[in-house]
């Protein structure tokens, strides 16, 4: 696999750790970025990790990653349940997204329940923790070597 593996990060999520540790945890988004990495390097596969709090940049990462990118996985954050920019950026890209969730959106609030985004994803991850970012690396790896 000589392309990347995008894992882009939304809103607040720079704030783990210190952001309700009871719903997300104690690991910053960083000790993710190290887990992540250090799959990568294990599989010879080049990563792009990035976060941003605004739409835009996003979408632009997103747009970029038609352009150099197997496979992306993205924690839309709070944009999951407000963006339909997101959304279509994410149907102009052809390979797999896989959604990942630290917490299960299914279970709080009730307008967690719906993410426009889970209409693009190939497959979502929510609950798991901040494992849920190392189990969708390794299908995605999976998914894109086949
Ligand atoms: C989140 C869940 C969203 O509802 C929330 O707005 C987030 C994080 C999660 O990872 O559990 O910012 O995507």
């Amino acid at each position: 696999m000589s392309s990347f593996i995008y894992v882009i990060n939304g809103p607040n999520l720079n704030m783990l750790g210190k952001r309700e540790p009871e719903i997300y945890g104690n690991a910053t988004l960083n000790d993710i970025e190290i887990m992540c990495l250090k799959i990568a390097k294990k599989n010879n596969i080049k990563l792009k990790f990035l976060q941003s709090n605004a739409e835009h940049e996003i979408i632009n990462w997103i747009h970029n990653a038609r352009e150099d990118a197997s496979g992306i996985i993205i924690n839309p954050a709070a944009y999951s349940h407000t963006s339909i920019a997101i959304l279509d950026a994410l149907s102009l890209f052809e390979n797999p997204i896989i959604e990942v969730h630290i917490s299960n959106i299914h279970k709080r609030e009730n307008f967690r329940h719906n993410s426009y985004v889970s209409q693009k994803s190939t497959a979502i991850i929510a609950g798991f923790g901040i494992d849920g970012y190392i189990i969708a690396l390794k299908k995605l790896i999976e998914l894109c070597s086949k």
